[in-house]
């Protein structure tokens, strides 16, 4: 087996590191390994590790080959660099507890399955080695607080990290959304079909607003192409489920958006949480799908009142910018503007705050609960009829 990657001068911009990392098996080594299935051992993957997996072996996490042994782990959390220099803001671990920990041998090939114990890909064990919960959550998430729903999954983990490259057996088009599982290695391929120069990425956990259009807007005024990359891998209890959002996106596209200048594609990432330091890592992604640009708005990825509402902006002025590559473009937080009539932000609207609409996420859920749809100065009326629509599921509320 060699690493087989593809530089692509052609693009638009390179991938982190340069390399775009492709660790999915030919057809006739996945035959090998599944004769040998039942001989390896093997290690059952959650949610989170099993899109970390696909995420690594697609390229999405270039220029990470499997999950990360100590030294790098160790700089990420302490400095947000790996150890050959590259930005990364996010620990990329699989983690089990000592007892399964315990039989693995360095050097050993180790099967992975998900849940269900299918094989999904294996990992070759280079290193074991235990860490500190509360200084990755102090690190990485800036709270201890095992309320924080990251930092309670790191919490929950196991306490041994086992790393290594990674191989996935084979890519499955994603069995919700197959149509818009677009690898970086086709979204690049787009991009270049389209004569793209410049994209700008978005990343999002929620039903599509007003205030998410109009950001998207504004940076498509400046750009050739925006690349809607919703998150649909882990996300926390409350938040709306991937299947409703991208319904969202569909009625967007239809209603709202010029065709030919918009790509929605799903990202397999599991949500963390981690606010500043998650919007690098989304960038970083994004990057690798071959984006130059990417939208930081209000509390990027951030949940409660962990974070400041620019914090996730900020810490990207304590990076080279030739280092990330990729190019922040970062918004106020946006409202409709009773008194001009149009979505706005402080920088363009003299308002009042009386004369601001804007919505949270926890109060459009309560308004959508007692049967009532948000106002078309937040929500497009398909979209809030969409979710109505959706929330009337039992299984949908909380
Ligand atoms: S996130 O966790 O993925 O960041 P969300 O889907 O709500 O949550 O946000 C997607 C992007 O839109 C983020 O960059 C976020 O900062 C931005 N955003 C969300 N709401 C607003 C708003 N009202 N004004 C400006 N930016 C916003």
């Amino acid at each position: 087996m060699s690493p087989s990657a593809t530089v692509q001068t052609k693009d638009a911009i390179a991938p982190h590191g340069g390399i775009l990392v492709n660790r999915i098996l030919s057809p006739a080594q996945k035959q090998a390994w599944l004769a040998r299935a039942d001989q390896l051992p093997r290690v059952t993957l959650d949610e989170r590790a099993v899109s970390d997996l696909e995420l690594i072996a697609i390229g999405g996490f270039s220029p990470l080959t499997g999950f990360m042994g100590q030294a790098d782990y160790e700089r990420v959390v302490e400095e947000m660099y790996l150890s050959n220099g590259l930005p990364w803001s996010i620990p990329i671990t699989l983690s089990v507890s000592a007892e399964v920990a315990a039989p693995l041998e360095i050097g050993q090939t180790i099967r992975l399955d998900n849940a269900a114990g299918q094989f999904l890909g294996i990992l070759e064990l280079t290193e074991k080695y235990t860490y500190d919960k509360r200084r990755e959550a102090r690190c990485v998430y800036r709270t201890e607080d095992d309320k924080h729903p990251g930092v309670k999954v790191v919490y929950e983990q196991g306490e041994v990290n086992l790393a290594g490259p990674i191989w996935l057996l084979e890519r499955h088009p994603h069995p919700q959304f197959p149509n818009y599982c677009i690898d970086p290695v086709d979204s690049r391929a787009l991009f270049r079909a389209k004569g793209w120069r410049t994209i700008v990425g978005f990343q999002t956990r929620n039903p599509i607003h007003r205030a998410h259009e109009y950001i998207q807007k504004c940076a498509l005024e400046i750009v050739d192409g925006l690349f809607l990359h919703p998150l649909v891998g882990a996300t926390k209890e409350d938040d709306i489920p991937a299947d409703v959002r991208m319904r969202c996106y569909e009625i967007m596209l239809e209603h709202y958006f010029p065709k030919d200048r918009v790509i929605l594609a799903i990202n397999p990432a599991a949500m963390r949480y981690a606010g500043p330091r998650e919007a690098i890592f989304h960038a970083l992604v994004r990057k690798n799908y071959g984006c130059t640009h990417f939208i930081v708005g209000r509390d990027h990825a951030g949940v409660g009142d962990y974070y400041g509402t620019y914090d996730a902006q900020q810490i990207f002025d304590e990076f080279d910018p030739g280092a990330l590559g990729i190019i922040p473009l970062k918004f106020e937080h946006a409202f409709y503007c009773t008194r001009t009539q149009s979505m706005a932000t402080s920088k363009t609207s003299p308002s009042k705050p009386e004369e601001r609409i804007h919505l949270s996420g926890t109060k459009v859920r309560e308004m959508l609960r007692r049967g009532e749809l948000p106002p078309p100065e937040f929500s497009r009326p398909e979209v809030a009829a969409e979710l109505a629509r959706a929330m009337r599921q039992p299984q949908l509320r909380p």
